[in-house]
């Protein structure tokens, strides 16, 4: 079968639009390498999202500001190899479209040529209102970001719940609406009210992922490491654990260096 005659299973921007119509919640983790892909893809993920929280998780960075065009680059073609099913979402990382729109088209149109992913996302509302215009008109999908953006922490001071007060919760509402109305196909919110995330959600067509942003919207995403629990140091109150693999990796590994201190791996089965 040609590749242009072949079944195409993979989730599309449209199907997903079509989940929140029919009142089909979307479940949506990050990844950053081929091998967690894989898994993740084959145990029926909707979307997959290579955050620029790589920039903590994988390079131990204590913000997403480091991490490199390049870089993210990297993980998204790695992300892309390992799936089959799930629409890929690449994170556009700090400063490579703030500042001037061709800048911010250059830096989409290398992320979709060279890791092969389906969508980019983007922090922010109407201060990046032209570089999305640009983006969007070259065809490429965006998934917004607002509430707590973390290219932001510098100016925000922490990572503590946004849009608590009525300013910032109208303006977070404006923007919702502003990045529907430019041709965004989803918004992540991130850590703000439950109630406000509801509201948000019943305003607009596209579907809204939450993280800390309660039950009441269109799907949610974690961070994969997280959920898994793989740091026995990050323990917000957002996050569900589904597994310890903090521990299991520790009993593992523990058992490896004992068995090959005493000799007792490899044994007779196990060599040529
Ligand atoms: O980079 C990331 O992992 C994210 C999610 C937390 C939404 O943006």
């Amino acid at each position: 079968m040609s590749a242009a005659t072949k079944e195409i299973k993979r989730l599309s921007t449209k199907t997903l639009i079509n989940m929140k119509a029919k009142g089909e919640k979307i479940a949506m983790l990050t990844a950053y390498d081929y091998t967690f892909a894989r898994l993740v893809d084959g145990a029926g993920i909707d979307v997959i999202l290579v955050g620029d929280s790589a920039s903590n998780v994988m390079a131990g960075h204590e913000t997403t500001l480091p991490i490199t065009l390049d870089q993210m680059i990297y993980h998204g073609a790695s992300v892309v190899r390992g799936t089959s099913r799930a629409l890929v979402v690449v994170d556009l990382p700090f400063g490579t479209y703030q500042s001037d729109p061709q800048g911010a088209l250059h830096s989409a149109v290398r992320v979709m040529k060279e890791s092969g992913a389906h969508a980019l996302k983007l922090e922010g509302g109407k201060e990046i209102e032209e570089s999305l215009r640009c983006i969007l008109a070259a065809g490429i999908p965006v998934m917004g970001h607002l509430g707590l953006t973390p290219q932001s922490i510098h100016q925000f001071g922490s990572f503590a719940l946004r849009a608590k007060e009525e300013a910032e919760a109208q303006k977070l509402k404006e923007d919702a609406l502003l990045l529907e109305k430019l041709g965004c196909f989803a918004i992540v919110l991130e850590k703000i009210p439950a109630a406000l995330a509801e509201e948000v959600a019943k305003s607009v067509r596209i579907p809204i992922i939450g993280i800390g942003a309660g039950a009441g919207v269109d799907g949610q995403v974690l961070v994969m490491q997280d959920m898994l629990g793989m740091n026995n140091e990050f323990h917000p109150k957002f996050l569900r654990t589904y597994a310890n693999l903090y521990e299991e990796v520790h009993k593992a590994v523990g058992n490896y260096v004992s068995d090959v201190k005493s000799v007792s791996f490899p044994n007779a089965e196990e060599s040529y």
